[in-house]
């Protein structure tokens, strides 16, 4: 067993089934040795004036949650309820950390959401994407690891020396074979604001904070609903030089950039099998 991570605790978030990518992540870095603390989407005391529809859909994101946290992880993980669209759910994640003196040498943040995607449903052309749908995905997807990265901060639960790490899709930078027009704007700010963090927070605490681009992936809640992600996968698969790369890919080269002292900052990785090298 490599302990690279030993004595390591990291916050991982965006675990609501045993598809998510943050699962992979957490069970490797269970296995070097670290331990993980998980959040999950669901409801909080914070959350008002919501619908029937949304209250079953946090209630049923959570139960999900802990079921798969149970069942892969062992029931003694601790697990917190999170819901990056309200600053008193994420400061409530950090007081409770600080209360059980909890010190994080680390957080990943694996959370995406667009309304403009819905399974089943054509993508919206980026013309019809309405202010609302832009900025909740943008929020969601990628301003909210300034707030997280901010409370835990100056809750002083992460450590100096932490590593930040982020998961991000080519569609950032390329329009890709599948539509993935609103979410690749926010994915494309996530990642700016990775290099962003990078610079102040190597700077102030010698923190590092690196994105992954992984390969596209329908195994996952968020994959499944995005139109024409398996043909996507399939051409990916054939067009890369190694093929698409798998979870335990993405799992291996989170725990590598999780790593304690490791001079690399800034940086947005790709884990796809080398299918960002095509033209
Ligand atoms: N599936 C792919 O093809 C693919 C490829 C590259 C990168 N990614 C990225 O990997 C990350 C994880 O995605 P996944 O494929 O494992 O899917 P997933 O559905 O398992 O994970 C997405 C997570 O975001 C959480 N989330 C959504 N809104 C939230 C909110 N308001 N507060 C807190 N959590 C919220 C969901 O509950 C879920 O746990 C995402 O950033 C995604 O964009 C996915």
């Amino acid at each position: 067993m490599n302990n690279s991570l030993k004595g390591l605790t990291f916050l991982v978030t965006g675990i609501i089934d045993s598809g998510s990518l943050a699962l992979s992540i957490a069970k490797q870095i269970r296995s070097e040795g670290g331990d993980v603390i998980c959040t999950g989407l669901g409801k909080t005391k914070y959350h008002e004036n919501l619908s029937e529809k949304a209250i079953s859909y946090l209630e049923k994101s959570y139960e999900s949650f802990s079921k798969t946290i149970e069942e892969e992880l062992g029931k003694e993980t601790m697990t917190l309820p999170l819901d990056v669209t309200l600053d008193k759910s994420i400061e409530e994640v950090a007081d409770t950390l600080e209360a059980k003196s909890i010190q994080l040498n680390g957080f990943i943040h694996s959370i995406a959401m667009d309304k403009s995607i819905k399974s089943g449903m054509v993508v919206k052309p980026l013309l019809q994407i309405t202010k609302e749908e832009f900025f909740q995905a943008m929020e969601v997807s990628a301003f909210s690891i300034i707030p997280l990265t901010k409370a835990l901060l100056d809750k002083k639960v992460l450590q100096n020396n932490s590593s930040i790490l982020a998961l991000s899709y080519i569609g950032a930078e390329k329009i890709v074979q599948h539509p993935y027009k609103n979410i690749g704007i926010a994915k494309a700010a996530l990642e700016r604001i990775v290099k962003e963090l990078a610079f102040e927070l190597g700077k102030s605490h010698s923190m590092r904070v690196n994105a992954i681009r992984f390969s596209p992936y329908t195994g996952s809640k968020a994959g499944s609903a995005i139109q024409g992600l398996q043909e996507a996968v399939d051409f990916c698969d054939s067009h890369s030089p190694l093929g698409n790369a798998r979870p335990e890919d993405i799992a291996l080269e989170s725990t590598y950039l999780l790593q304690p002292n490791l001079r690399v900052t800034g940086e947005i990785r790709n884990v796809d099998g080398g299918y960002h090298i095509r033209g």
